[in-house]
């Protein structure tokens, strides 16, 4: 392999498919892998690298798949594992790759393990899962669905005992110091790495092990686990990867990239609240000091950039004032939030005004990072907050303006498919914005197809051209060996103009090829409200 084909996933753009929601080719009303196969040609054409696949495996669905009640077989109305190995052998041969969702934490309180632990002391499954005789044992440990839980212990009648688990009662933990389990959870990766996936994106992995009188995440025991999976990939799998769910300060997410022997790619979830902040507070600071406080990463790793995502905007990565700022500008309707966070989708949360979402779509592409789109913003999907838990993220994907949005031909579906008069599907659909040049999909299109002319917008480093306590023009550097592209987004609703100091030169708008700009060390630009410019040094 050559050295850009392994790092592939350094530079890609990852789109997250969430199944249920995504096509449904037999007409029962869910999202299915056919569904997915017969919508390949859309996603290569947007130019997407990599798709991720959320949840397949077989599960009582309490946590919508993040609940497995078997890690070798599938969700029944998904189709069958020889579906889902057509939809892999199809994903490749359209010149993408595929990672799905390993979640290595817990599973569900309907896998056999635990049925088997629950009822019998005895049971080598018993010492699968965590158990006590109190409730007060890591009780240093933070609860994470504030909403709804009040301990990570619930009391299990059959068991006589208290079980462990970080999220959902209806997802115990798994044990991680039964060496036993170390290996279960291997053998899943190994099986479904021989079925030719690229790699996975692996759920909630900082809370594996438990030691009492420490928070409990992010534990060396946990980090040497994942090094040893990790080596296992390299050693069995050679060339596929691993992208780490730890939503956690950059210091901490750092030590999941390791020496270059952890994971591969991570998302950064600090930096996705501060890019709606410093576009809500009209001054990008915030975002420039989280990046600054980031450390580096070794060389074969990669940020995750992202927007939204299937769960809550998590707020847990930014202070208290922030996230009660963000919770009055963003989410004013109390039913808009959700544990930490804000259950809403980018358009609405953006007042579906396209300079504001450009301003996002802009950030996420040219921060250091490979991007990850989530189903529908493409197009611009709205959501639906009358829907139970984070359900009103994950409605069916909107087609065309048929029955169900084009999703299904059934009568009922799963989820009811969005029809409000600004984002139902009769307004917003792929086929209608197909069609429309100026439509947010081929407008976003665009954007992608240009960021992916440019290496220095996926792998190059980046200066600060901007700097202070209030930063209402932000402007960067990302530059390589033999390019130089400078970002600049006035992060206000004034035209503004200032002056840049830059290499001397002649700059190209990538966004607006006709467009030049001069600098003499120094450049002078007169700003539209929320206008943004990636501008490439000529040669
Ligand atoms: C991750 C998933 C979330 C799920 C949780 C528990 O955070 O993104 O959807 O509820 O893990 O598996």
């Amino acid at each position: 392999m050559r050295n850009h084909e392994k790092l592939w996933y350094k530079n890609s753009i990852i789109y997250q498919i969430y199944p249920r929601s995504f096509f449904d080719s037999n007409g029962d009303g869910y999202g299915d892998f056919q569904g997915i196969i017969s919508k390949l040609d859309y996603l290569s054409d947007i130019g997407i690298d990599c798709i991720w696949i959320m949840p397949t495996y077989k599960s009582p669905l309490k946590d919508d798949g993040y609940d497995i009640s078997d890690f070798y077989s599938v969700y029944e109305p998904f189709g069958t594992i020889e579906d889902l190995k057509k939809l892999f052998t199809e994903i490749h041969n359209h010149g993408m790759k595929v990672i799905t969702d390993l979640v290595l934490n817990h599973c569900s309180d309907q896998h056999t393990w635990f049925q088997e632990a629950r009822r019998d002391k005895h049971s080598k499954y018993r010492d699968y899962f965590v158990w006590s005789d109190t409730d007060q044992k890591y009780s240093e440990t933070r609860i994470i669905f504030v909403d709804s839980q009040k301990s990570n212990w619930t009391w299990d009648a059959e068991a006589d005992q208290y079980f462990w688990h970080r999220f959902y009662p209806s997802q115990p933990d798994l044990n991680y110091d039964n060496p036993e389990v170390r290996e279960e959870m291997k053998n899943v990766m190994r099986y479904w790495l021989n079925m030719g996936i690229d790699g996975f994106r692996a759920d909630a992995v900082p809370y594996l092990f438990e030691r009492e009188g420490t928070i409990n995440e992010n534990l060396p025991e946990t980090h040497a686990y994942l090094k040893e999976l990790r080596k296992m990939m390299d050693d069995e799998f050679p060339g596929t990867i691993l992208l780490c769910e730890a939503n956690q300060w950059p210091e901490d997410v750092r030590q999941y990239f390791g020496d270059g022997d952890e994971f591969h790619l991570g998302f950064h979830f600090p930096l996705m609240p501060r890019i709606f902040k410093s576009i809500g507070q009209q001054d990008a600071s915030s975002l420039v000091n989280i990046l600054k406080a980031t450390p580096d990463i070794p060389e074969n790793c990669q940020w995750c950039t992202f927007l939204r995502n299937h769960d809550e905007l998590t707020l847990e990565m930014v202070n208290q004032e922030d996230r009660q700022w963000m919770w009055d500008f963003y989410a004013p309707d109390k039913a808009m939030r959700m544990n930490l966070g804000i259950r809403r989708r980018l358009y609405p949360l953006l007042e579906n005004d396209r300079n504001k979402i450009g301003l996002a779509y802009s950030l996420m592409l040219t921060l250091p990072g490979s991007p990850v789109l989530y189903y529908g913003d493409e197009i611009g999907m709205g959501d639906d907050i009358s829907q139970f838990d984070r359900n009103g993220v994950r409605t069916p994907m909107q087609w065309d303006d048929s029955l169900n949005g084009g999703f299904s031909t059934s009568i009922t579906t799963y989820l009811p498919v969005i029809d409000d008069e600004v984002y139902g599907y009769h307004k917003v659909n792929v086929k209608k914005q197909l069609k429309d040049p100026d439509s947010n999909l081929n407008w976003l299109k665009n954007l992608i197809r240009i960021r992916k002319e440019s290496i220095a917008l996926g792998e190059g480093d980046i200066r600060w051209l901007t700097q202070g306590e209030n930063i209402p023009v932000l402007a960067y550097k990302r530059q390589t060996k033999n390019e130089t592209i400078i970002l600049i987004h006035n992060m206000t609703e004034n035209e503004v103009s200032i002056n840049l100091s830059v290499d001397t030169g002649i700059y190209r708008d990538m966004l607006q090829p006709s467009v030049l700009f001069y600098s003499n060390s120094m450049m002078s630009l007169h700003l539209k409200p929320r206008a943004f410019y990636w501008l490439n040094k000529e040669q």
